[in-house]
This record gives structure tokens, C-alpha cells and sequence, in this order.
């Protein structure tokens, strides 16, 4: 059963639809990833050459990518086929091999039947995803049997308290001392209650797709459930960037976290 309410249509058909605009605009990776989420994730997977990694929602599977390029053995999934097309288009000869699979996420069944159920997994990652999937109860459950018992969970997610539903970006105009000076902040005026909302993760994209907001303790308290603790919670921020980018950058926010990093260890 969903942890949110249901969205009228499957969110993963919006996702084929609009999987060639991301991958031409993110390639591997814009500056949210490259400067915010994978820093921080790789130095909390803190992964050894030949562990080897799932890669959970792994879109055009830039970070799988990376994972294997640091010489990490890597199964990647995504529940959009049209990602995965392009992600299999960027293999080349001498290019480290990923498998890679078509799983609906929410899916136990489809999970287990792709993935097996053994412990097989040193770590497990999943970026910048989970805020997109309907419910995330069976994906925490399969991972938590794929891990090994000494495996980590890294995942990413939009901040729910900061980036989520009805996140309003605001630009006001102070006069501290009398001397005017443009200050870049978030308005939340929603929080406490799970919701799907439309949202366009990359502006200009072609369509909105849905998301699904969870306030920290519902995310973490789904986590606790599947049988995982926290051991690193981490809130990256941007460093000020107050000339080159735009009103609406993350850049003009640095006392702002857009995501939150959280990495889970099964119990014992
Ligand atoms: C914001 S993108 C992030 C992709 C990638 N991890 C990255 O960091 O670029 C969210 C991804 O979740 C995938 N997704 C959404 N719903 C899904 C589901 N039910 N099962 C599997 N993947 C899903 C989308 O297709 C998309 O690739």
C-alpha cells in the first residue's frame, strides 16, 4: 500500500517521456550532482575497488558510471526503458561493465524476480530517487536483504523540509545600517503531512513529473522499519555564488540545504 496518495497516472510514463531531455541536459552530471550529491555520496559509500554496488533509480546512470569507473562492480536499475536505452548507449569497448535492468522500484515481486534475494550487495546507492517513487517500502525492503550485513545504503533525496512540496524561492530587499541589500531565502508553507505534488526537477523541462513528499520522520521512520539505522545524515549546501547564476540557483541560498545525504547499515 502507498505511504502517499496515489497520483492519477504511472509517474515512470512521464519519466520515458521526458528521460531524453535529462540525459542531453545532465549528461554526467549538472552542478547539483557533480558539486552537491556526488561528493558527499561517494565519500559516505567510502567504496572499495572490486565491492560491489546497486545502483537503485540510477536514470541515465551517470553515477553508475563513476561507480565503476572507481572499479566497483555495478548493477544498475531504472523503472523508465528509456533511460535505460540511453544509459546502455554511453557503454564502449573499453568502458567497465554494468548491468543494467528495467525494475519498477515499488515492486517487490519485479524486484526480487530481477535482483535475487541473497545477500550479495556490498553497498547500495540511491540518488536523488526516492523522493520520485510512490512508495518506497518494498525498494528498502529488497535492499535491506541484498546488503551484506556489514553493506551501506547511501541515498539522496530533495530536502524535505527545504526543497519539497510548496517550496516558494524568494528574493528580498533589506537595508541593514540603512544600506540595501538583496537577500535569496525559501518560503515552506507546507511540511508535515505525505503528498504527491507535480514538479519540474530541471527547469524548462518538458512536462512536470510527480514526486512524493515525506516529512524526515517519515522518510527515516519507513527506514527504521525495513531494518536499518542512520549512521551519516549530511545537509551539502552550495557555496555563494552571488554574481553568475540566476535568481532561482541553490548558489544564491549557501545557508540552504537542497538535499539530504543519509547513509543506512542494516541492524544487526
Ligand atoms: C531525479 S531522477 C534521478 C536519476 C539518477 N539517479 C540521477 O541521479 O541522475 C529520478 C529517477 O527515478 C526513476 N524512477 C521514478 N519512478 C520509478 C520507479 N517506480 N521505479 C524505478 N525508477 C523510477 C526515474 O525514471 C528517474 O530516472
Amino acid at each position: 500500500m502507498s505511504d502517499t496518495p496515489n497520483p492519477p497516472e504511472d509517474p515512470t510514463a512521464i519519466w520515458n517521456r521526458i528521460a531524453d531531455f535529462w540525459n542531453d541536459y545532465i549528461g554526467e552530471g549538472n552542478d547539483f550532482q557533480q558539486v552537491l550529491i556526488m561528493p558527499t555520496t561517494d565519500r559516505l559509500l567510502d567504496l572499495k575497488p572490486g565491492e560491489t554496488v546497486l545502483d537503485a533509480c540510477c536514470g541515465n546512470g551517470n553515477y553508475a558510471r563513476r561507480l565503476a569507473a572507481s572499479g566497483a562492480k555495478v548493477v544498475a536499475f531504472d523503472g523508465a526503458s528509456i533511460f535505460i536505452d540511453r544509459a546502455k548507449s554511453y557503454v564502449t569497448d573499453d568502458a567497465p561493465p554494468i548491468e543494467y535492468h528495467v525494475i519498477d522500484a515499488t515492486n517487490e515481486a519485479q524486484l526480487t524476480q530481477s535482483l535475487g534475494s541473497e545477500a550479495r550487495f556490498d553497498a547500495a546507492v540511491s540518488s536523488m530517487a526516492l523522493m520520485d517513487l510512490a512508495e518506497i517500502d518494498p525498494l528498502l525492503r529488497v535492499i535491506r536483504k541484498l546488503l551484506k550485513p556489514n553493506g551501506r545504503f547511501v541515498f539522496s533525496v530533495s530536502h524535505p523540509a527545504f526543497n519539497s512540496i510548496e517550496t516558494t524561492l524568494t528574493s528580498d530587499l533589506i537595508q541593514p545600517g540603512g544600506k540595501p541589500k538583496q537577500i535569496f531565502g525559501v518560503k515552506i508553507t507546507r511540511y508535515a503531512t505525505p503528498a504527491p505534488y507535480l514538479n519540474y526537477g530541471i527547469l524548462h523541462q518538458p512536462e512536470p513529473h510527480w514526486m512524493f513528499h515525506r516529512p524526515i520522520g517519515a522518510l527515516l521512520g519507513a527506514c527504521f522499519k525495513a531494518g536499518f539505522v542512520v549512521d551519516a545524515f549530511e545537509e551539502p549546501t552550495f557555496e555563494m555564488d552571488a554574481k553568475g547564476k540566476n535568481a532561482f540557483s541553490w548558489a544564491k541560498r549557501p545557508e540552504i540545504p537542497p538535499a539530504l545525504v543519509v547513509r543506512l547499515r542494516p541492524t544487526l
